[in-house]
């Protein structure tokens, strides 16, 4: 017998999105659900229509077949940015496209005789065909959203059947889930089954305004078809029951504007009082609906977590309950290293408890409709939610954008996501999709979101690049990525701006990364008309990968990583790994989380950019302190001082925070007298969690704002009496340097250099393999100075170094003469290697965390400690790591406290590691790395900022190194 759903070739026919699949709904089914969830009998077929017959082996459901080690099955991840892996034009797939045929017995309940019952499939890619004891059922697209199937008819209360789910890797509908992210193929959340009572809320709307006024539009269906006489709705909020709409009351049959087949009731309340959701206060109320016979009885509820607020574009504000809030997005996939799309309600709620804790306040939910638990969670936690429908067609963007065939698919997904999602408090606004052109496809699913739900704004970034502020196109945000600041800011003052500009991807976090992040927030937060952006992305998607067979590891992995570093024997796989022909390599990790969700330097500095409370200026009554939140005071926080002295350690005082209103600020008398000894001094504001909040038990860092109370003033080292060595090569001979004070104008490339194209140039210079060439040795008194040449293949930089004894050590004043070819290197400074044993360093200067010139406003002015080997960022591609800003002196030293101390003329950039720059420039991952056994410490007169060059701007002109003459003095002494 031939199958009907291999018969019509769904894969390969974009105008079919689905066949005897049930309309979506807001109506949550998932508690009181029968889960499917677990091991399923699995085969691997080559194609959709190859026959199954083969050997079964097992899977785990939910979850990509990709990532699993599956007897007989060799379909690993590939990882792709734009190009579709075959060459097969929209709508065709390849010949070899892998399909995987999921099995199991389903024993329905005896108790579910007369009811509906339905199967519930979370999520498959990308093409869905269910049978049940052989028979077809039906067929679903839209890999990022649940399909529900009606099985009444079709499986025996007290009975068992077979239940098959075929799962097709490659489709019509992989054209247009062409996002940016690993390719895997399964059933990625789970499976249920459920039964309602025949007589059941189809659907439920809740609109829970700002003012209090609540109003719940329910369906009502019959399995039946025509509704019983009498059936009515109820509802209470918090214990507050509902009045009925009296206007609109189509639960009485003899409305004339209901049919017997659709049921409508509405639901009315007026909340006094009402605590307003906003992400700052996430306030949510309960909300049951039932629906009743006429009799009373109940057949069925329905539960929400109902936030009362509006959103509301005026003129070019986004206004969150009438304020023009700022947006500190960031882009977030389903993503997990161990399971590949499969997440679990932990692994949600850590993500999302992560970006609170780090200041973040809005998710885009890129580029599809996330898992339903992270909905809710960020309605719970505060979150504002661009909720994105699952198309990009990236590769094929424009043959697309306009085919009729995939106008279906296209209203299909916005609507089935507006329709899941519409009650979410969390979510603002609906984004059509990601990197798909723009064409008559969009503008008909943009159609449907504006008549079902005129309640939210819309965007479209493919839509809102032909015009910011184009009234015609679909998009009511400006919503650019990448886009240079300087326009943002020139567009914002033009007179012209007509949308809210909000970056839907910006600063972009591939490796070490995020340079102007404080640049670009300085100007929002001074520019009426900018309101913010999501940064590319959270996650960087590394896979835990063995490296003895190249598999994934799979769930099981858990014990196997820790703190960003994969166990020996593992590693972070990225594009490539998993022998792949066509690859995007490392383009896969630009996050700012590792894929253990280890922060990356960046978070913190992130943290401080949207820190609640600020300090500015000091004067002699006080400090001036500022509420930067939108809706609440400073109540729910806790402060500590902390006086950071240069000539000191640091000290600490109890803080009492100013009541004050949003916007407000307060001048609070200095908490310390200062010492009378002339040296630098920062007052901090330690500001954490006042209470345990439900993303933070009390005591947790919020932010750590910071002043500067008083200016080094510089002074003389005291003239010393030691000699200095120089050897025949003019290097300093020092007992405690296995390799002498040396020039560098090199960085191990980060990924923006190389992708920006610098790293290209500065090897074309050969400032990697620069040659030295001694010059002239001249001793005058104790002192010595030495001329050196430091050739590249293109131009010659004339370097000299002065070593003059001081008490305790040896003073170095060097200078370094870029020719005006060298117009934008990495950095001008000193590298020099210690002996092995000096693991501790202590520095005063900005940390504790990693920070450049372009990305150090996290970084206080303190006095830090860590051992050398915590200094480095494990980037999943070795790079330039561990860099500390604005160093002003510091020690390295051994446990019997013997090792060197080194002081700056002026604040710094240092790095100490155990490697090389072309120790890291040598290697792909970061298991690859041998450390070496002394430190290689980088001083540098000027460090070129990290900009974002790998997928947008590069660093601002003031951070860049230029020609010309650098001059930096340090003083080298042993401990
Ligand atoms: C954007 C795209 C993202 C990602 C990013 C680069 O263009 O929307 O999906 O590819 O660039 O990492
Ligand atoms: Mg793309």
């Amino acid at each position: 017998m031939t199958d009907p759903l291999l018969t019509l070739r769904p894969w390969e026919a974009p105008e079919v999105t689905s066949w005897g699949r049930l309309p979506m709904n807001a109506v949550d089914r998932r508690s009181g659900a029968n889960s499917l969830d677990g091991d399923w009998r699995f085969q691997l077929l080559s194609a959709p229509d190859a026959p199954v017959g083969g050997p079964w082996s097992t899977a785990s459901v939910p979850g990509v077949w990709t990532m699993q080690t599956i007897e007989g099955t060799a379909d690993l991840p590939q990882y792709l940015n734009v190009r579709m892996p075959y060459t097969e034009f929209p709508p065709l797939s390849p010949a070899d496209n892998p399909t995987g045929v999921y099995e199991r017995e389903i024993d329905v309940p005896a108790e579910w005789a007369g009811r509906r019952i339905v199967l519930q499939v979370g999520a498959a890619e990308s093409v869905l065909l269910v049978h049940v004891d052989g028979r077809p059922v039906g067929i679903s697209k839209d890999s990022h959203l649940a399909a529900e199937f009606d099985l009444s008819g079709v499986v025996r209360p007290g009975g068992r059947s077979v239940l098959r789910l075929t799962v097709v890797k490659w489709s019509d509908a992989s054209h247009i889930e062409d996002q940016d992210q690993w390719w895997h193929a399964g059933i990625t959340r789970s499976v249920l089954l459920y039964a309602t009572d025949p007589l059941r809320l189809a659907d439920v709307t809740v609109r829970a305004a700002r003012d209090g006024e609540l109003r719940v539009d329910c369906q009502v269906r019959d399995s039946g078809g025509a509704l019983p006489a009498g059936w009515y709705v109820s509802g209470e909020l918090d214990g507050l029951p509902l009045g009925q709409d009296t206007e609109f009351d189509l639960a009485n049959a003899e409305d004339e504007r209901v049919s017997a087949f659709l049921g409508e009731a509405r639901l009315r309340a007026r909340v006094p009082e009402v605590r307003t959701w906003t992400a700052e206060t996430p306030e949510l109320y309960d909300l049951t609906v039932r629906l009743h016979r006429a009799d009373g009885t109940v057949t069925d509820t329905s539960r929400h977590r109902v936030g009362f607020r509006d959103v509301r574009i005026v003129g070019r504000d986004l206004l969150v309950n009438g304020e023009r809030v700022f947006i500190r997005g960031v882009n977030r996939h389903d993503f997990h290293p161990l399971t590949g799309r499969t997440v679990s309600y932990d692994d949600m709620r850590a993500d999302l408890v992560l970006l609170k804790r780090f200041g973040f306040n809005a998710v885009r939910t890129a580029h599809y409709p996330n898992d339903p638990t992270l909905y809710d969670l960020a309605d719970e936690i505060g979150f504002y939610v661009v909720d994105e429908a699952d198309i990009e067609s990236h590769d094929h963007a424009h043959e697309i954008a306009d085919d009729p065939r995939y106008l279906n698919a296209f209203v299909d997904r916005v609507s089935r996501m507006v329709l899941r999602d519409k009650n979410h408090p969390s979510v603002i606004i609906w984004s059509l999709g990601n990197e798909s052109d723009y064409g008559a496809n969009h503008d008909a699913a943009a159609g449907w979101v504006r008549r079902h739900d005129p309640s939210r704004p819309l965007q479209y970034e493919g839509a809102a690049k032909r015009g910011w502020a184009d009234p015609e196109v679909a998009s009511d945000i400006a919503c650019p990525m990448y886009a240079p600041l300087e326009d943002c800011v020139a567009h914002a003052l033009s007179g012209q701006q007509t949308k809210p500009l909000i970056q839907c991807e910006y600063s972009h976090a591939m490796g070490n990364s995020n340079g102007t992040l404080a640049d670009h927030w300085a100007a929002i937060e001074a520019t009426p008309g900018l309101q913010g952006g999501f940064i590319w992305e959270f996650w960087d998607h590394g896979i835990l990968q063995r490296v003895n067979d190249g598999r994934p590891v799979g769930r099981g992995g858990a014990g196997l990583y820790d703190n960003a570093v994969a166990a020996p024997g593992y590693r972070w796989a990225y594009g490539g790994d998993f022998g792949e022909k066509d690859h995007d390599g490392a383009f896969i990790a630009d996050g700012v989380v590792f894929p253990d969700r280890t922060p990356k330097p960046v978070m913190y500095e992130h943290r401080e950019l949207s820190a609640p409370v600020r300090l500015h200026g000091v004067r002699p009554e006080g400090v001036t302190v500022s509420n930067h939140q939108h809706f609440r005071g400073l109540e729910w926080l806790a402060g500590e001082w902390e006086l950071s002295l240069a000539h000191g350690g640091t000290l600490t005082a109890s803080a009492e925070l100013p009541d004050l209103r949003p916007g407000g600020t307060a001048v609070v008398p200095l908490p310390f007298a200062l010492p009378d000894d002339g040296g630098e001094a920062w007052l901090t504001l330690r500001v954490t969690t006042a209470q345990d909040l439900p993303w933070a038990p009390r005591g947790t860092r919020v932010c750590t704002p910071q002043v500067r109370l008083r200016a080094p003033v510089p002074v003389e080292d005291p003239v010393g009496t030691g000699r200095v060595e120089i050897d025949a090569d003019g290097l300093l001979v020092h007992p405690l340097l296995t390799s002498a004070p040396a020039l560098s104008l090199w960085r191990a490339p980060t990924d923006n250099d190389e992708l920006g194209g610098m790293a290209l140039r500065w090897r074309t210079w050969g400032l990697d393999s620069l040659v030295r060439r001694l010059v002239s040795v001249r001793q005058e008194g104790d002192g010595v100075t030495v001329l050196a040449e430091y050739a590249g293949t293109t131009g010659v930089v004339r370097h000299r170094q002065v070593f003059t004894p001081v008490e305790g050590g040896i003073r170095i004043d060097e200078q370094a003469e870029l020719p005006a070819e060298f117009d934008d290197v990495a950095r001008v400074g000193s590298v020099f290697e210690t002996v092995a044993g000096l693991d501790g360093l202590d520095w005063f200067g900005q940390g504790p965390w990693e920070s450049y010139p372009d990305r150090s406003a996290g970084a206080p002015v303190g006095h830090h400690h860590c051992q050398v080997d915590e200094l480095f960022t494990p980037y999943l591609r070795p790079q330039e790591s561990g860099g500390r800003h604005g160093v002003r002196r510091f020690t390295l030293s051994a446990p019997d406290a013997t090792g060197i101390a080194v002081t700056l003329d002026e604040p710094r950039q240092v790095s100490v590691t155990r490697y090389r720059a072309e120790d890291l420039t040598a290697v792909t991952h970061h298991d690859e790395l041998v450390p070496r056994a002394g430190c290689v410490v980088h001083l540098d007169a000027a460090h070129r900022g990290l900009g974002t060059a790998s997928c947008g701007p590069d660093t601002f002109p003031s951070y860049l190194v230029a020609p010309g003459v650098h001059r930096w003095s340090w003083t080298l002494r042993a401990l």
